[in-house]
């Protein structure tokens, strides 16, 4: 297990822990901190990069970003004994707001997983508007869960839309693939998948992400 990433959930939905809970051998350190966020506080004295998933539309990929991130950015990193990367995964919801608020007083950087469909945009643009934004910190939307075989339209008139927002946008994109969606049933994350071709495809999208965001360093 690497020192170097943690990942802490304030999600009261707790779908996070109960992954977590599943997987026998978490490649990082992992807390629930839904009813305790003050503890969010020591966070700022680890020196450690802190990162916020956050997108009060549910369902959009948060979880899912933050456990896989979180583990390819610890495989880079599996001989650094000091904390260097936070990932927060926050609550799908309104009513759960000022969880968000309070993570986001720590935090360095916030990720949006967006999915690429219409629906997901006008709840994102809230988060973004009124709640990152304000905040002044760097943020980057991130499409996640794109379907190849849906062919590129989606995703082209998705990254137009974010474009014409402003919004900065990462290039990575996260493909959609059962694997990901059987993963949480099964307890694994990306760097335990079984070798085979769409396992590969879908280390891949987050290995290549985490690149994109330069975390890790490849150490
Ligand atoms: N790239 C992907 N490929 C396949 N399945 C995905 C992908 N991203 C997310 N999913 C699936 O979509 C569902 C919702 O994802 P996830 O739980 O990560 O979203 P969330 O934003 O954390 O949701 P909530 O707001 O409820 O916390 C899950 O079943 C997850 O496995
Ligand atoms: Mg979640």
């Amino acid at each position: 297990m690497s020192a170097a990433v943690y990942v802490v959930s304030i999600d009261p939905q707790a779908s996070t822990v109960w992954w977590a809970n599943r997987i026998s051998d978490l490649p990082f350190d992992f807390s629930q901190e839904h009813e305790t966020p003050e503890n969010l506080k020591i966070l700022k004295d680890t020196g450690a990069k802190v990162h916020v998933i956050a997108n009060q539309k549910g369902g959009v990929g948060k979880t899912t970003t933050t456990l896989n991130l979180a583990a390819v950015v610890a495989d880079s990193m599996k001989n650094s004994d000091q904390l260097q990367h936070v990932f927060i995964d926050t609550p799908g919801s309104l009513q759960d707001e000022n969880l968000l608020m309070e993570a986001l007083k720590y935090a360095h950087d916030v990720i949006v997983p967006l999915p690429p469909e219409g629906l997901a945009f006008d709840p994102t643009a809230r988060t973004i508007q009124q709640i990152i934004e304000p905040t002044g910190l760097p943020y980057h939307v991130l499409i996640n869960n794109w379907d190849p075989r849906d062919g590129k339209a989606d995703l082209k008139e998705t990254r137009e839309y974010v474009q014409a927002q402003g919004w900065p946008l990462l290039e990575s994109v996260i493909r959609r693939y059962k694997v990901h969606t059987r993963a949480s049933v099964e307890g694994r994350v990306v760097t335990q998948y079984d070798e085979n071709r769409p396992a590969y495809k879908a280390r891949e999208d987050f290995y290549r992400l985490a690149i994109e965001l330069g975390y890790g360093g490849g150490k």
